[in-house]
């Protein structure tokens, strides 16, 4: 089975209030790590995995994503009077040639599940990819491209999973494992941010998902009957459950290091693992030692 999967879509309509005050006036998606806003690595993980459509869910108080992602014909002019293309390569912002972007509104923050759903027209038929920009995942080759090959031999819905500490269940969607091959984890059940009493394993959902179309069937059911899930939020792990009956629904047990940058340690450890991949890319060893010392 091919995969097909040419449209990523971004959640990037969050308040971040876990890091104002710098979230104030910038937003969260727009922090960098090292030398790039957390988005744009999010976009050239869907853009190495062969996306070409990128849908940012945003907020009207975030114009700077947007602006982020456009064509900036004042730096344009000037970096070409100057000579200098390597600086005008990067205004590219990692989009691929003959990106298409869309920008659609989510008016207020009602959850995840919400949030992709307002990307429902954008989607049309064929399944999307959806990554969470906070959290990153380091490899030399990109977690989505890793679900893009599983997704081509398994159809369905695929998420991102990985152990976490038993007394963290409660911040993740938390898989009920069926059986496991090959690092591919068949899901009979989900359940959101679970107590770890009451957790089915400590294996979590992280932030990259692979999705049937149907699924904003599902999403839209549950928008018009009103109802909501932990948190009194709209959550992506319900209608995943849901629609196991009809779809399969696996886990991968992606290869590379994930780090949550929606809180500060994770994003700390970003910056410095992110650092001494790139020093080592560039042959810098006098950074190289100085980043491990910070590490150590
Ligand atoms: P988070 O829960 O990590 O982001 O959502 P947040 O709510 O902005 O952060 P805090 O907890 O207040 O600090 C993960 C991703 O989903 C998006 C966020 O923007 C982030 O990229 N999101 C979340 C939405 O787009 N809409 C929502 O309703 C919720």
């Amino acid at each position: 089975m091919r995969s097909n999967l040419t449209t990523a879509i971004f959640p990037v309509a969050g308040l971040g209030t876990r890091f104002l005050p710098a979230t104030k006036a910038v937003p969260k998606e727009m922090l960098p790590v090292v030398d790039k806003p957390l988005l744009q690595w999010a976009v050239e993980e869907a853009a190495e995995a062969g996306c070409t459509r990128f849908v940012f869910v945003t907020s009207r108080d975030k114009a700077a994503i947007g602006k982020h992602f456009s064509p900036a014909p004042q730096y344009e002019d000037t970096l070409k009077a100057r000579g200098k293309t390597n600086e005008l390569a990067l205004l590219k912002a990692g989009l691929p040639d003959g990106a298409e972007i869309i920008e659609v509104y989510q008016d207020e923050p009602l959850g995840l599940g919400h949030a992709i759903w307002c990307a429902k027209e954008a989607v049309g038929a064929a399944p999307f990819a959806v990554i969470l920009p906070d959290d990153m995942v380091l490899h030399t080759t990109g977690c989505l491209a890793q679900m893009v090959d599983a997704h081509a031999r398994l159809g369905g819905n695929l998420v991102a999973v990985e152990n976490v500490p038993a007394d963290q269940t409660h911040r993740y969607g938390v898989v009920d494992p069926a059986s496991e091959a090959e690092g591919l984890v068949a899901i009979q059940g989900l359940v959101e941010k679970p107590e770890p009493a009451q957790a089915p394993s400590t294996l979590a959902v992280i932030g990259r998902y692979i999705f049937d179309a149907e699924i904003m069937q599902t999403l839209s059911r549950t928008i018009a009957a009103g109802e909501s899930g932990a948190g009194g939020e709209i959550q992506i792990t319900d209608a995943m459950s849901q629609l196991i009956t009809q779809l399969p629904l696996h886990g991968l047990r992606f290869q590379g290091t994930r780090f949550d940058c929606g809180n500060q340690d994770g994003f700390l450890q970003a910056n410095v693992a992110y650092a001494l991949a790139q020093a080592r890319k560039n042959g810098d060893t006098s950074l190289q030692s100085k980043l491990r010392h910070l590490l150590d």
